[in-house]
This record gives C-alpha cells, sequence and structure tokens, in this order.
C-alpha cells in the first residue's frame, strides 16, 4: 500500500507544479500536496482547471517498477475517485473513458498523470485529481457540463473523508495494478461509455469521429466499431471524447 505523506497548502497556483518540484528534490512515492484552492489548475491539453474553496485538489507522487503500461495511472485514478465519491454519497459515479468522473451525465471531476522519464527509464509520475466538491460550478461557460457532489448529492461532503476514501482505493487499485493482476474487471465496472454512441477527436486526427463504444482491454484502451469496422483506442491518443447518448 502507498505511504502517504501530506503537505497541506491554504492556496497555490497549482498542486501538479509543487508535487513536481518535491519529486525533483527527489521525495518518495506517495508525496502528496494538497490545497483548499488553486490559482491556476492544470487541466489537460494545457486547459484550466478552475479551482475555488470547495474543491479537492491533489497531486501526489509515483515511483513505480516495472509497470508495462505507466500510461494508465490517469484510469487507474479515475477509477478510485469514482469508488471514492459512491462510498461516501451512494451516487452512481462513473468514468467517461479515460478519466473524467461524471455523475448523471456530468463531469465531477478530472484526473491528469504527467510522467517524466531520464532515457528510457521512468523517473516518476506526477497524478492530480480535482474534484468539484461544494463550490457550485454550474453557469461556468468553460465548462457547461461540469457539476459538484452537493450539486448531485444536495448536501456539502466533507472533503477530508473523501480524500481519504479516494486515497485508499487508489492505494488498494495500485498495488493490484503493480502486482500485473487483470484490471479489465475495474474498467468495466466503472466505465459509463460502454455500449454507448460516441464522437472523439485523436491527438493525431484532423477531424472527429463516431462510432459505439464496445468494450475496454487489459491495457485500457478503448474498443470501438465505427463504420470502418473495430479500432482500439489508446488512452494516450485521445485528445476527447463525446458520450453522445
Ligand atoms: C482534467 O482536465 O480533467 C484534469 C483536471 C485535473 C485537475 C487537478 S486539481 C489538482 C491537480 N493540480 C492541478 O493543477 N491540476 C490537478
Amino acid at each position: 500500500m502507498v505511504e502517504w505523506t501530506f503537505t497541506e497548502l491554504e492556496e497555490t497556483g497549482s498542486t501538479q507544479a509543487v508535487a513536481k518540484e518535491l519529486a525533483e528534490k527527489g521525495a518518495p512515492e506517495g508525496t502528496a500536496v494538497v490545497a483548499k484552492s488553486q490559482t491556476f489548475g492544470e487541466g489537460r491539453l494545457g486547459r484550466r482547471w478552475v479551482s475555488p474553496p470547495g474543491g479537492l485538489y491533489v497531486s501526489f507522487i509515483l515511483r513505480p517498477v516495472g509497470l508495462r503500461r505507466p500510461e494508465l495511472a490517469a484510469l487507474v485514478a479515475a477509477a478510485a475517485v469514482s469508488e471514492g465519491v459512491e462510498e461516501v454519497t451512494r451516487l452512481a459515479a462513473t468514468i467517461r473513458w479515460p478519466n473524467d468522473v461524471m455523475v448523471s451525465g456530468k463531469k465531477l471531476a478530472g484526473v491528469i498523470a504527467q510522467a517524466q522519464s531520464s532515457g528510457a527509464d521512468l523517473d516518476q509520475i506526477i497524478v492530480g485529481i480535482g474534484i468539484n466538491c461544494n463550490a457550485s460550478v454550474s453557469g461556468n461557460p468553460g465548462a457547461p457540463d461540469a457539476t459538484s457532489v452537493a450539486e448531485q448529492w444536495g448536501r456539502d461532503v466533507e472533503i477530508p473523508l473523501l480524500r481519504t476514501l479516494v486515497l485508499d482505493s487508489f492505494s488498494r487499485l495500485y498495488a493490484r495494478w503493480q502486482r500485473g493482476a487483470d484490471m479489465t474487471s475495474v474498467w468495466r465496472s466503472r466505465l459509463s461509455t460502454l455500449g454507448k454512441r460516441v464522437q472523439l477527436k485523436l491527438k493525431t486526427g484532423e477531424t472527429p469521429f463516431s462510432g459505439t463504444a464496445k468494450d475496454a482491454e487489459e491495457d485500457g484502451a478503448l474498443v470501438m466499431k465505427d463504420k470502418s469496422g473495430i479500432l482500439h483506442i489508446r488512452p494516450e491518443d485521445l485528445e476527447w471524447l463525446r458520450e453522445l447518448e
């Protein structure tokens, strides 16, 4: 299990940047940085993550050894967030493949994972989790499909409790993943995307395309059927995905 040590901040630019600095100074796996608010929260693909007080913002360092697909850290973290949110609230929290956590079709949390390597060796992965908890996020023009735990649950969530449950869950899933266990059942049970019509854009592709999401594979790939046949999309190749139904 991961041994967590916390740096707790009132406000910072980005917990992701602070965790990266600590990692570069040699901080061990399990070093976690938590902030009550962020002035420059980092989202995927250079987007901003709006981070007022009343959210859960945490970044932590992983130093995995011998993992075949370190890129899957974000998917493992998204599964942990969905488990943690469900445990506290009993709301059905699912993953919009690969790493958005959704409740009632709206985005409640996002995950980012950034790996640093020296040559062929992986030095560390910094995983960042942002959960909209008690601050209202509806009406944000930059994130029209955003929601929060409080909006969905009808009352405020105890943020330290949610943090503990999400990180406990991450620790369990990470141990399984590191042992080389087959994670397919975790992906299948958590993904809202399976069976749906989706539209997606690949980082390398010019135009978005649509199809039906059929399955998830052990290596985190989404199996999709479109008019050209069956496609296997790897999470790291995706720019964005929308569920159409
Ligand atoms: C996304 O784009 O969906 C991912 C958002 C990740 C936001 C979190 S909040 C804690 C950590 N610090 C950051 O600056 N970003 C991540």
